[in-house]
């Protein structure tokens, strides 16, 4: 059993057995968060997806009080491990893949852009792609919809798209990505954070329902599914 929960925004905690991992985790400051960065415990690895505020904001804090992992896209991966002191860092790229505990996390693409916090090159934008338990999750993180979600992603148990529009896609094209993907069932996530990407999640469930094959499953912050 895999426990996948979302910490609202981008944020998700993935859980298997002792194992936690965190992608993109935005708690402080975040008007949508009811979990504080420090009473996330047990963290072994941080995915980043790219160099956003949203989406690095407690990264480091996590990483260096838990000793946890942070993996990301090489140019992130260096840019903790220098400004910001973090011991253990991975660096991979898109398409590549790293071994986890637990699993293992294929570097996917995103359509989006990644400049990090203070300026720095964060390299390309991504998405993960987990394998854990013969289960594929995919989070498409901050995205455009591409075609090639289908090559990456094809028929995954479960996608995690974002539906928040504005900053990525919106509920249309979510629609087409499930729909190109074929996954069993879709999250949404990267919504209701702030005003301009307030979404109603239920009008996106039944236009998922209607219209592809999936099974929508609309978390609550702090919600989670198994699988
Ligand atoms: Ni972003
Ligand atoms: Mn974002």
């Amino acid at each position: 059993m895999t426990k996948i929960t979302w910490l609202s925004h981008g944020s998700w905690m993935v859980e298997k057995d002792d194992h936690r991992l965190l992608i993109d985790p935005f708690l402080t400051d975040n008007p949508a968060a009811k979990t504080s960065a420090d009473e996330l415990h047990g963290i072994g690895h941080i995915l980043i997806s790219h160099g956003h505020f949203d989406h690095v904001a407690d990264a480091a804090a996590i990483a260096n009080s838990q000793n946890a992992t942070i993996v990301a896209i090489y140019e992130i991966a260096e840019w903790f491990a220098k400004t910001h002191d973090v011991q253990s860092t991975v660096g991979m790229n898109i398409g590549g893949q790293f071994e986890l505990p637990f699993g293992s996390v294929k570097m996917t693409p995103a359509l989006h852009s990644s400049q990090l916090p203070d300026g720095s090159y964060g390299g390309e934008p991504a998405g993960f792609l987990l394998t854990i338990d013969q289960k594929r999750i995919y989070f498409a993180c901050d995205t455009a919809l591409f075609s090639d979600m289908k090559l990456y992603a094809a028929n995954v148990d479960v996608a995690v798209l974002p539906i928040g529009d504005l900053f990525t896609m919106g509920i249309e094209d979510s629609v087409v990505a499930a729909k190109l993907i074929g996954a069993s069932k879709v999250l949404p996530a990267h919504y209701g954070t702030w005003p301009p990407i307030a979404q109603d999640a239920n009008h996106w469930a039944d236009r998922i329902r209607s219209e592809t094959t999936a099974e929508p499953v609309v978390l609550k912050v702090g919600e989670s599914l198994e699988i």
